[in-house]
Parts: C-alpha cells; structure tokens; sequence
C-alpha cells in the first residue's frame, strides 16, 4: 500500500521546530531514562488530554512497565494563542492514584499553571509521588514556579501546533511541531 500523501495542512506552517525524527529519537532516550527511573515501581501513567494524546502513545511504546494509563481534560478559556484564567479539571481520572507513583505526561509546559493544579491534585488526592514529563517546555512564559522533571525539548516562546499540539482545535495530527504562518493565527 503506498505511504499516505502527507496532510495539506503542513502547508499552513511557517517553519518547523521539532522533526518527527527528533521527537522519535528524544522519545527514545526519554524512556530509557523513565524506565531507570521507575525500575521495579509500578507506574501510573496520566495523561492530559487531548493535548498529550499522541506523545503519550509514542512514549508508552518505549516503557517497559508494569504501569496502568489513565487520561484527564483539563481546561483553561483561551482567547487566540492566549489562555486567559485559571484551569479546571474537566474530566475526571477512572483510577485510584492513592499510593500510586503517577507519571503526569503532557504535550507543552506553558505558563506551568495547568500542571501545577493537576499535580497539586494528584497530590491531594493521597499519591506516593507525582514527577511530571513534557515534551516541550517554553520557559520564558512561565507563570508560577513550576519544572517539569522530563523535558523532550526546550522551545522559543513561539506559539505551536502538530504532534498533538492545536490551534482552534485543529493541526493535532502533524507530525511535526512547527509554527504557524500568520495568517492562520488570525483566522
Ligand atoms: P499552561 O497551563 O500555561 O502551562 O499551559 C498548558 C496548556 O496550554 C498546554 O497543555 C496546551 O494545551 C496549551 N498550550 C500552551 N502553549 C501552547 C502552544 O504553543 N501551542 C498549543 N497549545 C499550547
Ligand atoms: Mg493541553
């Protein structure tokens, strides 16, 4: 079966950040690191969705366990390229993190406010140990002190999309990260 024609919407990037073969390669040695890490510990994994959908399955492959998935939204009002407000939990986890070493996977480490609340939570809710792991990190935007304890990529303060990463909702599917031309922010 010949390889699917790349998406259209690739032509709606100004220019690419991350490669889809730098982010396969950094995956690579990011697991490693986590199954030395948590070798022997059964992990929970927790995924913000949707953003982290498409690293998280990426870097699952690359664990060698024993761990369990479990997925939470998290929503903050965005305004443009801008979140605006303090996120929610939207929806809520399916697994018991009591006593559990979670694993807080996400797509972008931003202002750090969502993963601030999110491990905060996890911790209230009695879990033995919450490290967080992101693929990329902007830190000149940060807003509360917050460091991710993985980082796949740090990243200008440029606002960016594909590998699950969206604008509007849309360009998750890229395999790339990149930045969009400006017209297609605008819109
Ligand atoms: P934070 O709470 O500001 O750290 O933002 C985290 C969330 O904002 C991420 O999980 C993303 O959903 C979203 N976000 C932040 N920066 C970007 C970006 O450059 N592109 C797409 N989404 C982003
Ligand atoms: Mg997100």
């Amino acid at each position: 079966m010949p390889a699917p024609k790349p998406a259209p919407e690739l032509k709606h990037l100004d220019h690419v950040l991350v490669t889809p073969l730098a982010i396969k390669r950094r995956i690579v040695a990011l697991g490693h690191k986590i199954n030395k890490d948590y070798a022997k510990k059964d992990l929970m994994v927790v995924a913000i969705v949707n953003g982290a959908l498409i690293f998280t399955a990426d870097l699952l492959r690359n664990l060698t366990g024993p761990l369990r998935l479990d997925c939470l939204r998290a929503s903050s009002y965005h305004t443009g390229t801008k979140a605006v407000g303090e996120p929610r939990i939207v929806d809520q986890m399916k697994l018991d993190v009591r006593g559990q070493s979670v694993l807080l996977v996400d797509d972008i480490l931003d202002t750090g406010k969502t993963l601030a609340a999110v491990a905060g939570m996890l911790k209230a809710k009695g879990a033995a140990s919450v490290r967080t792991c992101v693929l990329l990190d902007k830190k000149a935007r940060r807003a509360v002190p917050f460091e991710a304890d993985y980082v796949g990529f740090e990243i200008p303060n440029e606002f960016v999309v594909g590998y699950g990463l969206d604008f509007n909702e849309r360009y998750r599917h890229l395999p790339c990260i990149g930045v969009l031309k400006p017209k297609y922010y605008a819109s």
